[in-house]
Parts: structure tokens; sequence; C-alpha cells
């Protein structure tokens, strides 16, 4: 029966869950999630209102085009852009920068210019001006828009920059040129090349995919392909956009959503019906979804906050509504379906960024291992360390997080979105094979498959790069250091992980506390400064969780003197090189 207080229950339940803004679920997803904006709008409190709560980045929907920002030969306007740099980053927001090199919205004085030369060094100051005023706070740029015709395969649009007079350069060599110079004035920032109707895989989008293919090849400093996604609710075919997606991400590119909306019919009033609603809200939901699905898709624009303020009824004769808020901001059927998007797409993770937790060295997992695997695409969105249960050990969840080993649970160390660290449960010594799954909020990505291995010994290092200077003691707990190096005959702690089965066996998560300490089934061995050394010890030590050994090694007396390198062999396989420490 249902009675009241399940009522209640259920109630406090679904809102709990519904709570989260789309800025929440993109902070899980480790993407940005954007809207274009005029300063102006900041005045209005239901447009700042929904901004911040809803989104984490901003870009300028028109204050940084080159004829707003930079209209007489030396006069720039740069305080509308300057008022979104501070508003976003009072709200603690991202910025992307929109555009650098574009067919519309140029100033007339630089329309003006004739000569090949003299519009090579107007875009080189211009480029230089704005991306430089702006280096570090804006994190992506669009460099240049809309290069390529429509429909006609693959040809270069006519353009002041191209060939009307161009700056002097052939084919795609106008967009690299600036690609270069953005590059030169903030080569922290991400570049992209955007456009529209080069979403599906058609002749465009292959144009694109081409000039794409051939930067990368030549090491031409472009990070990524903007798709506009200015799409109507009769759009299909989302496969193709997946596609298309693929393609470029499989060159390392990453893929922004920049301009997404979705305009339908709508009449006089600028009312659409709920029919036009529902079908605006599932292309919303495929072209997040379809995002989502990619690790290097990183970030989903809307061109606009609310269809108070959006381009399309202007552009669009009879269409409108074509954002996720209606003209007083209450969320439509799409602001639904996009935060559906957000919290049904599967995380992903790759082999590739499995690795031990001191050497980083990927490839393989041994039996209580500790990893780090970088790239969830899925977590929470604050780094949080774990805290032991109940029983003592380290607990298998953690903040929504698991991971699976050929189905069994892993202890989690912490976990992050894009980042999560957990021990290999000791079971998998008995498979060749080991199938990793990565779960958050439910949601579980598709199995990775790795070779396991006996044991793959890493050594922890001071500043957690598995390069230079151990994490090492002497037997008075001090960091080793030039200033505090070890004699000879001293003994020196050292910390490793990857010695695989421990007898006598520990369980997963399980914190050494008793004796006898459990110690690698497998012979170790240590050389320092090329010299072998006595290993006094190896094994779990009291409080170390099963999987972190501390090894005591004995500095042989033939060991030379200085910064030293320092290899340890547990069976078959050796640490990481490169480690080092100091010796008297
Ligand atoms: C649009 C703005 O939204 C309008 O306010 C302006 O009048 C024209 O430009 N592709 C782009 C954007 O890259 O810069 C355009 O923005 C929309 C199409």
């Amino acid at each position: 029966m249902l009675t009241s207080r399940h009522l209640l229950l259920l109630l406090i339940l679904c809102s709990a869950g519904s709570a989260q803004t789309l800025r929440e679920l993109a902070n899980e997803r480790g993407i940005t999630f954007g809207a274009a904006v005029e300063p102006a709008y900041f005045n209005e409190v239901p447009f700042a209102a929904t901004l911040t709560r809803e989104f984490n980045m901003v870009e300028a929907e028109n204050a940084m085009k080159f004829g707003p920002i930079h209209p007489g030969v030396s006069a720039y306007n740069f305080a509308p852009s300057d008022a979104i740099r501070n508003f976003a980053q009072t709200n603690e927001m991202e910025m992307r920068g929109h555009v650098l090199v574009w067919h519309n919205q140029n100033a007339p004085w630089v329309e003006g210019i004739t000569d090949p030369a003299q519009l090579s060094a107007a875009l080189r100051d211009h480029i230089r001006a704005v991306v430089g005023r702006y280096a570090g706070q804006i994190y992506a740029w669009d460099v240049v828009n809309e290069a390529f015709n429509d429909g006609t395969a693959g040809t270069l649009r006519n353009s002041l920059w191209y060939n009307q007079p161009g700056i002097g350069l052939t084919g795609t060599g106008y967009i690299e040129q600036a690609f270069r110079w953005a590059n030169e004035a903030d080569p922290n920032a991400l570049l992209f090349y955007n456009d529209y109707s080069a979403e599906h895989v058609n002749a465009k989008s292959d144009a694109v995919y081409r000039m794409a293919q051939d930067f990368v090849a030549r090491g031409v400093p472009m990070h990524g392909i903007g798709f506009q996604v200015h799409f109507e609710h009769t759009t299909g075919n989302i496969a193709s956009v997946e596609a298309n997606i693929k393609r470029l991400t499989d060159l390392g590119l990453q893929v922004h959503i920049t301009e997404l909306d979705v305009r339908i019919p709508v009449d006089s009033a600028g009312n659409a019906t709920a029919a036009d609603l529902a079908a605006q809200a599932q292309v919303y939901r495929q072209v997040v979804a379809a995002c989502l699905k990619f690790p290097l898709c990183t970030s989903i624009q809307t061109w606009g906050v609310g269809d108070r303020h959006s381009w399309i009824p202007g552009f669009f004769p009879g269409r409108g509504a074509a954002l996720l808020f209606d003209t007083n901001y209450a969320p439509k059927p799409a602001y639904a379906a996009v935060k559906e998007a957000f919290q049904t797409v599967p995380p992903t993770i790759r082999a590739a960024g499995v690795a031990n937790a001191a050497s980083y060295q990927a490839d393989a997992v041994a039996p209580g291992e500790i990893l780090v695997i970088f790239g969830p695409t899925y977590g929470p969105a604050a780094l949080t360390g774990v805290q032991l249960d109940s029983n003592g050990r380290v607990p298998t969840e953690w903040a929504n997080t698991r991971v699976f080993f050929n189905g069994v649970p892993a202890p989690i160390v912490y976990s992050k979105v894009g980042q999560v660290s957990v021990i290999v449960p000791f079971s998998v010594a008995t498979s060749r094979t080991v199938q990793i799954e990565y779960q958050y909020k439910g949601l579980r990505s598709a199995p990775i498959t790795m070779d396991v291995v006996p044991t793959k010994p890493g050594l922890f290092t001071l500043d957690a790069s598995g390069l230079g200077q151990g994490a090492i003691l002497d037997s008075s707990y001090r960091l080793n250091s030039q200033a505090n190096p070890a004699r000879k005959g001293d003994v020196v702690l050292l910390f490793a992980t990857g010695g695989g089965v421990m007898n006598p066996a520990l369980s997963d998560g399980q914190v050494v506390s008793s004796l006898p300490l459990p110690v690698p089934v497998a012979r170790t061995t240590a050389r320092i400064g090329g010299v072998d050394c006595p290993v006094h010890f190896i094994g779990g030590a009291p409080g170390l969780v099963a999987g972190a050994l501390q090894l005591n090694v004995q500095i042989a007396d033939g060991v030379p003197s200085g910064q030293q390198p320092v290899e340890i062999t547990i069976g078959e396989a050796k640490s990481q090189r490169s480690v080092t420490l100091w010796v008297q």
C-alpha cells in the first residue's frame, strides 16, 4: 500500500534527482556547456539567473566579431567583451571566443583594403591584439568560421580573406595562417574551425575533414572542429552526425557543438505547437547524446539562453522558439530532453588510459596493482578521496563510482570525472585477460579488455610524476634528498605497487594491521646506481592498503655517490626507469 509517508519519500527522492542543473550535469561530464550572450542581457535578472544556474560557459554572440571589436584601423572596442569576461570570472564560468576570421560582420575599413599584403598585416595585427588581450582567459577560439561553400563539393567560399582580395595565400593557406597567428598569440588556447551544414557526413563536411587531415598531418595548430548545429526539428539521421564526430575525433581532434538551436514553426505571436516542441526536444536529446558518446566531443553550447533573445525569428521568418527556455525562462521539453541525455549516456574508458598509479606505465594490469584510470567521461565533479567503510576496508563504491574487473568490484582510492584510482582485485590472478568496466550513477561503460601479468612494479615518486626523486624515507622517516642523502650501509624505505599476489593473501581493500605482514609471492631484487642492494623487506606495512608495498633496501658499499637511479624487479618485471635517490 502506498502510504503518505511513501509518497513523501518518493517526492523527496524525485526532487533530489531532478534538482540537478545542466551546469552540474556538465561538470560531472567534464565538459563545457555554454550559451552565446550579449553583455546587455546581463542586467535582466532572469537571464543572468538562468545563465549562471544552467551553464558553465559563455561566448559572445556578436561582441568579438571583427566589426564590433575592431571598428577602426587602430580602434578596438573591448568594453563589451571585457564585460563578458568579467561575468565569466565572477560566476566561475569558462569563456569561448567567437570569431577571428569570417566573411560576415567585418569592419568597413578592413573591407575597403584591396592590397593582399596590407590585408594580411591587418589580420595578423587583429588576431594578435584580440587573442593576446584574452590570453589565458579564453580557453578555446573559433579562429575561422564558415570558409566552405554549401553544396558545391568542397569549394572555398569567396571572401575578403580568401580571394577578395585575400591575404595572398592560395587554397586553405589563409586558414592555416590564421591558426598560426592565433597560436602565437595564445599558445595555450584551443583553436577551432567552425561551420554549419557540415555536421552530417556530406560534401561540405568531407572538405572540412580533408582540411583537418592535412592540418593534423602537417602539425598546423588546429585543435578541433566546431559544429554549429543550427538544426530544424526535421533534421534527421543522427547516425551520420555521429559518424562525422567519429572520423574527426579519430584524428585526435576535439569536436565542439558551438551554436546549437533547433528552430520550429511559430505563429505570429511566436508560439509553437506542443507537437513541434516535442519533436524539437528529440533533436536536442539526439545531438547532446551524440556528443556525449565521444570522449573528444568536449563542449556543447546553445546559441542563446532562451527564446526571449534568439537570432532565429529575425533570420528565418515563421520559425522560432529554438532554445531550451521559453520567453519567460521556463524550461521547455527540450530542457528535459537535454537533461535526459546527460543522465543516460553511459561513460567511456580506454585501455590506453589505464596506468600504474606510481609509474604511469600502461599496457597490462597485475593483481593488487594500484591504478589510475585516466579519462572516464562521467564522474564526480570534484575529486573525492575515500574513507574506510565500517569493516575498515577501502570501499568498492565511492561517490557513486564503481569499477569492475571481470565483474568483481575494485576498491576505490579516489574518484573524479576524468580520473579514478582503483586497486586491481586479487582475483584477476587466475585470468590471462581482464574486462574492466567503469560505472557512475548506475551507468556502466562498455568493457575494455587488458592483459593480466603476475607483477608490474612501479615506484612512487616524490612529485607523483613517476619520474625523478623517489618517495623515499630514511630509517627515521625523513625524506631522502640532496640535503639528506643515504649513507652506505643505511636502510632506505621505498614505496611501490604492482607486486602481484601476496602471502598470506589479503582481501581486496583490506588495510594491513597484523602480523605476519603479507609479502609478494614473487621474488624481489633492487639495484641502486647499477649495484645490487639487499632487500631486507618487501610487503604490506601496517596502515597500507592491500596492494601498496614498502621496501626496506640497504645501500650497498659499492653504490656510487650522488643522485643515483633506483630500480626494483619483482618476479619478471622491472619498475620504471628514471627514479632516483641521493647517496652520500
Ligand atoms: C548571428 C547572431 O546571432 C546575430 O545576432 C547576428 O545578427 C548575426 O550573426 N553562425 C555564426 C554566428 O557563426 O556568428 C551567427 O550569429 C549565426 C550563424
